[in-house]
């Protein structure tokens, strides 16, 4: 059973979260005059953007945005009878002067669809933006995984792929880690990426995990993706960064019969060494539970690579080793190398590079797309490192 993250993050402390009838509303309204002024003027600077959410539990989910107004209005209908109220995250991201908020949801109907609106933000209250609790057990859904995705004005194919998402409807995107490539091209670049993905995350859950462009250069740090999300089931990992220090380094949560379980970078050897025993538990309880059918993992680091980044031989061990002792486990998700490929099962896990989420493909000289150089290896996919 998923906890409710609003109860097991002691990081973070208590949220107020506020649930009022509309009526308060109505009653603001009596003081329109002057108070539309100054909300007019406040909207036209900080218009809301980077608006993103994600599930933290099966009748929870969380947003986070930037912009003037810290309010969210959401609703089974566009009566919106329900707000929350944002408040400052912490860690704070600092990509730009904000303001951020982050506003937790609770009390929400399991597999069902809200509304929503955040003001200052004409395009949010507008137009029939919504969104939905994790989907039940024995329901269908679209999900979508990317890494390597960067923004658009640095990347061009990156709008292209998140159009292309945002065409799928999904009900939540895994986003692979090396999200905004902030630590090369600077902290525009950071905003910028979380205004690109709106294409699809005022609608889907935005479900990441972290790159080694999030924290390995001090041009960047996890302050500006810790402090952008609240995840469900949050675990801290020893040996993470400083700087967002500490919880948000890896987390799991269970959707419609699929127990998803998210790995972090390898910050030193422990830290991989912590995470296989916590998922080898998690693992052990998906397998004893008849509610549970497929473990997935996602991370950003490949176990199995024929592209430009080899496969991690101490995380193949950890993988092969979870495969083979637990039969439900049968994908991982990973990005890094700036390509696609899939392998045959490797002790029953299938292992996905998609590191197409927009920077540019990783290409050996003469645009060769194989480190090694052509023609492909023999076992292309199983390549190992
Ligand atoms: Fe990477």
């Amino acid at each position: 059973m998923i906890k409710d993250a609003n109860a097991s993050n002691p990081r973070r402390g208590d949220r107020p979260v506020e649930r009022r009838p509309r009526r308060t509303r109505a009653r603001a309204a009596q003081v329109a005059p002057v108070l539309a002024l100054l909300a007019g003027t406040a909207s036209l600077a900080f218009a809301a953007d980077e608006i993103h959410w994600t599930f933290t539990g099966p009748t929870s989910v969380t947003f986070d945005w930037r912009g003037a107004d810290s309010t969210i209005h959401y609703g089974l209908d566009h009566a919106f009878e329900f707000t929350a109220t944002g408040v400052t995250p912490s860690p704070l991201p600092f990509s730009s002067a904000g303001p951020f908020w982050e506003a937790r949801i609770t009390g929400l109907l399991p597999g069902a669809t809200y509304h929503y609106s955040i003001e200052g933000n004409p395009n949010i209250g507008g137009l029939d933006h919504h969104f939905r609790t994790l989907p039940p057990a024995g329901s269908n859904y679209v999900a979508y995984a990317e890494g390597d995705v960067g923004d658009a004005v640095r990347y061009w194919r990156s709008r292209v792929v998140q159009s292309l998402i945002a065409e799928g409807s999904p009900a939540f995107v895994l986003v692979l880690g090396d999200l905004s490539y902030g630590n090369n091209i600077g902290q525009k670049a950071v905003d910028a990426h979380f205004n690109d993905v709106m294409m699809w995350s005022l609608d889907a859950a935005y479900m990441p995990v972290w790159g080694n462009h999030e924290w390995d250069e001090p041009t960047d740090d996890l302050r500006n993706y810790k402090g952008r999300f609240d995840l469900p089931n949050p675990q801290t990992s020893p040996n993470a960064p400083l700087a967002g220090c500490c919880g948000e380094d890896w987390y799991w949560f269970d959707c419609a019969g699929t127990r998803f379980i998210a790995y972090p970078e390898p910050y030193l050897s422990a830290t991989w060494t912590d995470w296989n025993i916590k998922a080898t538990a998690l693992m052990d309880a998906a397998q004893a539970d008849p509610a549970i059918r497929f473990v997935v993992t996602f991370g950003h680091r490949p176990a199995y690579s024929s592209g430009h980044h080899p496969g991690d031989r101490r995380l193949r061990a950890i993988l092969d080793t979870l495969g083979a002792r637990h039969d439900k486990y049968v994908l991982n998700l990973n990005g890094h190398s700036h390509n696609y490929e899939r392998s045959y099962p490797q002790h029953g896990v299938v292992h996905v590079t998609v590191g197409i989420g927009g920077a540019s493909l990783e290409q050996a000289q003469g645009g060769c797309p194989w480190l090694g150089g052509c023609p492909p290896p023999a076992r292309a996919g199983l390549d190992p490192g």
